[in-house]
């Protein structure tokens, strides 16, 4: 994770983001602390990248690059603005002894368009990670990358409009998708969750799963209900500072799979 100490809403690459309404930093950070919290809680370990002046999005670790079997797979950034990101995660892995480590030939975003499942990767584009990165992910991990498009801009990025349950379900808002792939994810997980609009668009979607444990934001009303009658423990969080830069608890979150 990152701390949002330079987090700001200073330019706007998505339509949650409005530079004149701006966003404040202490609650930010105040949020921010609550999530890494709930994190600590359930017992996972959390490590910290430095963040970055002048990278306010920084904050969105989800971003910096995407992590299977230990392999690291490097972000390039869509937008200039966040260009610089993708070189401070890449080096906080080298400098963590992460030796298996690819610098990305191809525009992708890490864990915002590729969300990792037991047997198979699932990969956003259509806003920000080009589909060559696809090929390019499948073949550095030897893991199969299914590509889904994403077609609403509100949901630019995978994780804004799904999330894995665990390694082999997931919940996901089926408008947020073209309509081969949404055939595509109702063959694939027959058995998921469907969240509604509403649960979207608080991005309550942007969650994090451990396989029995959801945390989430607080406002995804039914979601919560739906998931706890799927068995799912949930714990709600509030992040509505972050969500004025278009980021819920998965995108300050990268998930380091051994
Ligand atoms: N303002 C950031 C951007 O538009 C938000 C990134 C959110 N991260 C995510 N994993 N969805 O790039």
């Amino acid at each position: 994770m990152c701390r949002p100490d330079y987090f700001a809403v200073e330019y706007a690459i998505n339509p949650w983001m409005d530079p004149e309404a701006g966003a404040d930093r202490e609650v930010a950070i105040r949020q921010w602390e609550g999530l890494k919290s709930a994190y600590e809680e359930l017992g996972h370990r959390v490590s910290l990248i430095d963040p970055v002046e002048g990278l306010p999005d920084m904050v969105f670790a989800a971003n910096g690059a995407l992590v299977v079997g230990g392999r690291v797979y490097g972000a390039r950034f869509t937008h200039r603005e966040r260009a610089a990101e993708g070189p401070a995660y890449l080096k906080w892995f080298t400098d963590n002894g992460y030796d298996r480590v690819h610098e990305a030939a191809f525009t992708n975003e890490g864990e915002g368009d590729f969300l990792t499942l037991d047997h198979v990767v699932l990969a956003g584009t259509g806003f920000r990670t080009d589909i060559t990165a696809h090929k390019e992910a499948q073949e550095f991990l030897g893991r199969p990358v299914v590509t889904l498009q994403l077609v609403d801009p509100r949901f630019y990025h995978l994780d804004t409009a799904l999330f894995p349950l665990n390694g082999h379900n997931v919940a996901y808002f089926p408008g947020a998708f073209s309509a081969g792939s949404q055939e595509v994810l109702e063959s694939l997980f027959p058995d998921a969750v469907i969240a509604d609009e509403d649960d979207a668009t608080v991005l309550g979607l942007n969650a994090v799963s451990d396989g029995t444990r959801v945390v989430i934001n607080a406002e995804a009303a039914n979601l919560q209900l739906e998931l706890k009658r799927h068995g799912f423990e949930v714990i709600p969080v509030e992040l509505s500072e972050l969500r004025k830069a278009g980021g819920g608890p998965k995108c300050c979150t990268l998930e380091i799979r051994g």
